[in-house]
């Protein structure tokens, strides 16, 4: 049995649908969108409206205009930070953030924006209050992980909202972990931005994200470019969309982008992040007697998304995570995750933790098999 168990870094396999989309758009439509007057070019333009409609459906946005394609969710960070901040202005952020967000505020930092990252406890759950205490008179942004890439742990993310809305400040919902997972409505809870990558829960390919921005925000562009129309102009369109894609669009990914929101929408958002998160609980209690084993997290189910992060006493988490592939070809990620701080807050730090991440393919037979392997690995080692 080989077996996945890494969706959280990006998911795997993509559903039938999705692989056909991307084939489809290469053999058939091959040209790029807003980049001609041709057939090919316009059918493509359809193909990237389709696509921006699905990522609305899916969120609950009015506006399907307001949604940007990028590369990557840490692109979409990126634009949302540069976009809105500027010297002077004070963000808050958390413990919990993965580097995609902390780094380009580090850089920020260096540039003159000031920054409070407020501490999560050892569950890894960030208290609204101490978001609220973290904000000052200059705050223009506020911006959250939805759910841990290291302990799973889901963010009280309405609250938080509300205190950055009570601040006149935005607020900013990195959705890496949880788009396609866990219901969202933009329009309903007052995001006012909203990152995600297109290849993990949304079960697209690689090279896919995007930024949702709502109508009342403002955004300048970060990158520069060609943008298919405008072509006079020395300054860069700042249109949303247009002005923020520049350079050929993925047109290939973006089309198997819309067929894995098709798909999840299908099956429903609640029905893939229930299954995801039964499975995850499932290795939950299935790792829980081992002894020397701790798992990271609340306890609290309701409270997890379908990430689970784990340490053994005396064994080096990669070690773990290496003996899993080489002696079961069970995939999982080791280690500290791209979120230092994260494993600082659940006291996993620096070893790091052995991560494992269902995704819709996965299953119960698959779950047992990983706790038993994880139980053979440790009775064997040193062996
Ligand atoms: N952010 C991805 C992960 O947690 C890559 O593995």
């Amino acid at each position: 049995m080989s077996l996945y168990l890494d969706n959280a870094a990006t998911s795997f396999p993509k559903p039938e649908s999705v692989y056909q989309a991307v084939m489809q758009t290469m053999r058939e439509v091959g040209a790029s969108a807003g980049r001609g007057g041709h057939r090919r070019s316009l059918e493509a333009g359809r193909l990237l409206f389709r696509a921006r409609e699905a990522v609305a459906r899916l969120l609950s946005a009015r506006d399907s205009s307001r949604v940007i394609f990028t590369h990557s969710a840490t692109e979409a960070l990126n634009l949302a930070l540069r976009g809105t901040l500027a010297a002077g202005d004070h963000v808050v952020t958390t413990a919990m953030e993965h580097n995609s967000l902390l780094r380009p505020l580090y850089l920020l930092r260096g540039q003159g924006v000031e920054l409070t990252i407020v501490n999560a406890g050892s569950d890894g759950l960030v208290d609204p209050a101490d978001v609220r205490r973290a904000v000052r008179p200059n705050t223009r942004l506020v911006a959250v992980g939805h759910v841990s890439n290291v302990s799973g742990t889901i963010q009280p993310v309405e609250e938080m909202i509300t205190v950055a809305r009570k601040a006149g400040a935005l607020f900013l919902l990195d959705a890496a972990q949880s788009a396609g997972s866990l219901p969202i409505d933009v329009s309903g809870s007052g995001i006012d931005l909203l990152a995600a990558p297109g290849h993990k829960g949304l079960l697209g390919p690689q090279g896919t994200g995007f930024l949702y921005v709502a109508p009342r925000v403002a955004l300048r562009p970060f990158m520069a470019g060609g943008t298919g129309g405008h072509s006079t102009l020395e300054e860069q369109p700042a249109a949303i969309p247009e002005g923020f894609e520049v350079g050929t669009h993925n047109m290939p990914g973006i089309a198997g982008l819309a067929a894995g929101i098709d798909f999840v929408l299908d099956q429903g958002v609640s029905v893939v992040g229930g299954k995801e998160r039964s499975l995850a609980e499932s290795a939950r209690q299935g790792l829980g007697n081992i002894p020397g084993l701790t798992i990271c997290g609340p306890p609290d189910p309701l409270l997890r998304g379908g990430v689970l992060s784990f340490t053994v006493a005396g064994f080096d988490s990669a070690a773990l995570a290496f003996a899993l592939d080489q002696r079961f070809d069970i995939a999982v990620r080791a280690g500290l995750h791209c979120a230092p701080l994260a494993h600082r807050a659940l006291g996993t730090f620096p070893g790091g933790t052995v991560r494992l991440s269902p995704g819709w393919f996965s299953t119960t037979a698959e779950i047992a098999f990983f706790c038993d392997a994880v139980v053979e690995c440790i009775r064997t080692a040193g062996q």
